[in-house]
């Protein structure tokens, strides 16, 4: 988050037009609403004083503060080791403690099994590589991790309003099926994830959760540019992706950068 604010000091010119910087206001408002989208999220897990809480795929300070702040002892396992690098610095900095930082995948995950009375993960499903298969690995990984009885939690888009965040991670879904054979499990219907975890889970309960706007979000995603990736494609898929790239822009240009609803969904390891 810090290293997009920095960025974001620089004046950008993307597709031929001139990104202004946000000014230290509209970084506090997107902060601000940023804390917000956080706080729904996490307040749907409850109390956690006490538990042994697992969080899968993503090391966001913010989200381990929250997830801190409610009383878990904390572990974060994300798959990116230069992310896991970054989130160290960026809690010791903010003075975060409480947290263990591990570096590994979710499906092979490097941790005691029965070890954590709570996994939780947050958008984690969508990047997921491996398509059905691969949700259905992460799930059945999760569920060794966590005691009997104990709780599995999770969050991610889906795609029941259109939104410009769902045209962009379709983008990206498919330049990594170009870049690497692999098809992301992505942004679908809430209905494919409910089904994931009544395979899995009893006492299944969710909540759809209408879109949370973040400010000047448009601007941000605007001035980081398009996906680096495309630079790896050879010239003629690259020059179709980056078409895509460009009417995405115009459409964030005409209609802010809509976000999608999310759904969230829990359920007891049998
Ligand atoms: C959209 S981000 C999650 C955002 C989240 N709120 C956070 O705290 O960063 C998804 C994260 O899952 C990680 N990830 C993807 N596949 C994974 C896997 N198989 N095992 C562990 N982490 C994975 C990605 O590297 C990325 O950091």
């Amino acid at each position: 988050m810090l290293a997009t604010i920095t960025f974001m000091a620089r004046e950008i010119i993307q597709g031929g037009q001139e990104v202004p910087p946000l000014t230290r206001r509209e970084l506090e408002d997107y902060h601000e609403d940023l804390i917000s989208f956080c706080d729904r999220h996490l307040s749907l897990l409850g109390d956690l004083r006490g538990l042994d809480v697992l969080y899968a795929g993503g090391v966001s300070p913010l989200w381990l503060e929250g997830l801190v702040e409610r009383g878990g002892s904390v572990t974060a396992l994300e798959l990116d080791l230069g992310r896991v690098l970054a989130a160290r610095e960026a809690l010791l900095r903010d003075g975060i403690e409480g947290v263990r930082l591990v570096a590994g995948d979710v499906r092979e995950p490097p941790l005691e099994p029965e070890s954590f009375d709570l996994a939780y993960s947050s958008g984690l499903f969508h990047e997921l590589d491996g398509g059905e298969r691969g949700a259905e690995e992460t799930l059945s990984a999760l569920v060794r991790l966590v005691r009997p009885g104990g709780r599995i939690a999770t969050d991610d888009f889906v795609d029941r309003v259109p939104a410009v965040q769902v045209e962009e991670e379709r983008l990206r879904a498919d330049l990594h099926r170009e870049l690497r054979g692999e098809t992301l499990y992505g942004v679908g219907p809430p209905e494919r994830l409910i089904r994931l975890h009544e395979r899995f889970l009893g006492d299944v309960r969710w909540r759809m959760l209408p879109p949370h706007p973040l400010r000047h979000l448009d601007r941000l995603v605007l001035s980081e540019g398009e996906p680096e990736e495309i630079l790896r494609l050879p010239p003629r898929n690259a020059a179709r992706f980056r078409r895509r790239w460009e009417e995405l822009c115009s459409r964030i240009r005409r209609e802010g950068y809509t976000r999608p609803a999310t759904l969230y969904v829990e359920g007891r390891v049998p």
